[in-house]
């Protein structure tokens, strides 16, 4: 991020402009159209199977959009040719939905990954910022464990410290509290703050957990699978005083602890 973007902290972050996603002929978003601020925590909501992984894989550039427009800080992402993508792709910290740890490496060796394949620094650098990351998520010390040593927090946790790598200008995580008992989905959520205030990254975090969604969420857009599009958008709060639509209330207002 350069200096100007930093000063101001109206400057969007992300825009995405009336995008198309498909699998071969198979649509599964249509018209989505929305923009994050920068630093803001913004969720992308819905039921299962509704698409967010998919838009997410579309914003981290794993999949081209069938038609549409993203872009980061006013550059375009989706006609960026093969150099300026992965200068976006390095600005872009990734939290996957089954948190993507190499089982046959150490928290040493996949923390550091990101560091080995998009810098030039040395082993002993790696390590110490390996360390620091670890450290920022709660898992000092543990750089000799491997994933399967871990409970599924602290894979979360790990898995986070990897996104963490290359101090990223946009966070991704694709449901960060799934499967976690309340309280350590509670412990993830604070430390999604806690990264957004430390680092000043821009976080999108796709969940469709209630309690996630009002406890941090600034914004949020709510995936409709039967329209393929979206279908609330807004402060979580605002959202379930002013919509009128049915499958927004009945999602927003369920019971709480999913
Ligand atoms: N690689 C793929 N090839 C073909 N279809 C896919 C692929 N990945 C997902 N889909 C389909 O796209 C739709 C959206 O899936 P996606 O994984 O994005 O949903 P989701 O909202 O993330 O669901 P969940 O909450 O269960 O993680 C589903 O109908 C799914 O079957
Ligand atoms: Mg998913």
């Amino acid at each position: 991020m350069n200096a100007e973007q930093d000063r101001n902290p109206h400057a969007i972050a992300i825009e995405v402009e009336d995008l198309n996603c498909r699998y071969d002929a198979e649509v599964v978003l249509n018209n989505i159209t929305f923009s994050v601020k920068h630093n803001e925590i913004f969720f992308v909501a819905g039921r299962s199977g509704c698409g967010k992984t998919t838009l997410l894989r579309h914003l981290v550039g794993l999949l081209h959009p069938f038609q549409g427009r993203i872009a980061y800080f006013g550059r375009d992402f989706t006609r960026a040719n093969a150099t300026e993508r992965r200068e976006f792709t390095k600005s872009f910290g990734v939290l996957f939905q089954n948190n993507a740890l190499w089982t046959d490496m150490s928290l040493l060796e996949n923390v550091s990954l990101p560091l080995v394949l998009h810098t030039q620094l040395s082993r002993d650098i790696r390590t110490e910022i390996v360390a620091l990351k670890l450290a920022q998520v709660g898992l000092a010390g543990y750089q000799d464990r491997f994933p399967r040593e871990l409970s599924g927090g602290m894979q979360k946790r790990a898995a986070l410290a990897r996104a963490l790598a290359l101090d990223p200008d946009i966070l991704f995580f694709d449901e960060p509290t799934a499967g976690l008992d309340p309280i350590t989905a509670q412990q993830i959520d604070h430390l999604i703050v806690q990264v957004r205030e430390t680092v000043g990254a821009t976080v999108v975090v796709v969940s469709h957990s209630l309690s996630s969604i009002f406890h941090i969420a600034d914004r949020m857009i709510l995936l409709d699978p039967e329209s393929k599009g979206i279908i609330a958008s807004g402060a979580p709060a605002e959202l379930v005083k002013s919509s009128g639509n049915p499958k927004v209330i009945e999602f927003l207002k369920r019971d709480l602890g999913d």
